[in-house]
């Protein structure tokens, strides 16, 4: 079952007199609960693509549809409601907020939409991610992992249905990498949250389920589609 569809996804930067064609007229879906990587070199459009699938940036033409709805028909409230339960972001710079345990920055986005914690839901969480006695510790006594894994947390608190990263693991060495990775990928595929993860490693693309390729934002390889 499709979860999340774009069609003739397209994004233009003009910068001056040069015209950037980002994402060009893209047609991809994602099946709930698939775990998918999108690759390609730098400048390919991986993160444009990755920000209008989330709803955090607008296409210059082309439409979004979560669960059969078009993202882009919701006003800016609307949106932001809908991404801030729906939707859980992670990105390469953890952006975690300085001033605040682990803890209180997993339960930020839960705080913020007025709801009730699911302590249990939680602990499953921290417990997933081997972070329990990390909580109280500030970000800055925390290694690059162990805020991504915070990070991670806090984008799973809110019981997303998909999860969007953008190279989650582009600033932690190899070994913290591939530890941040599979426990995104073990915390998503427990908790049947849908994966998105954008990355030019080849050896972090290889470990998804499904493939996407992209080359001057067009997809040039799409392993679902090919049976591979
Ligand atoms: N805000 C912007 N203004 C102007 N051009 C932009 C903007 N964001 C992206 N671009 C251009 O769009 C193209 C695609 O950029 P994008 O960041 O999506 O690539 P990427 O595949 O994520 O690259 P990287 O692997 O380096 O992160 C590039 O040519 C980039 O310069
Ligand atoms: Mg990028």
């Amino acid at each position: 079952m499709s979860i999340l569809r774009c069609e003739q996804l397209s994004k233009q930067y003009r910068m001056g007199e040069v015209t950037v064609q980002a994402v060009d007229s893209l047609t991809a879906s994602f099946t709930k609960g698939e775990f998918c990587t999108i690759t390609g070199p730098s400048g390919s459009g991986k993160s444009t693509l990755l920000h209008m699938l989330g709803g955090l940036e607008q296409p210059t033409s082309g439409t979004v549809y979560y669960d059969q709805e078009n993202l882009f028909a919701y006003n800016d409230d609307q949106l932001s409601v809908l991404r801030r339960r729906r939707f859980g972001f992670v990105f390469q710079a953890y952006n975690l907020v300085q001033e605040l345990t682990g803890e209180e920055n997993i339960l930020l986005p839960v705080m913020l939409d007025k709801q009730t914690p699911d302590k249990a839901y939680l602990a499953k969480i921290v417990d997933i991610l081997g972070i329990k006695n990390r909580l109280t510790h500030l970000p800055s006594a925390l290694s690059g992992g162990e805020q991504q894994r915070i990070a991670i947390a806090r984008a799973l608190a809110n019981k997303p249905s998909i999860v969007f990263a953008d190279e989650p693991t582009g600033n932690l060495d190899a070994h913290a990498g591939r530890e941040v990775l599979s426990l995104l990928k073990h915390a998503s595929s427990e908790l049947g949250v849908t994966l998105i993860l954008v990355s030019h490693d080849l050896n972090i693309a290889e470990q998804a389920e499904r493939v996407i390729q992209l080359e001057d934002g067009k997809i040039v390889f799409d392993s679902a589609s090919t049976g591979n």
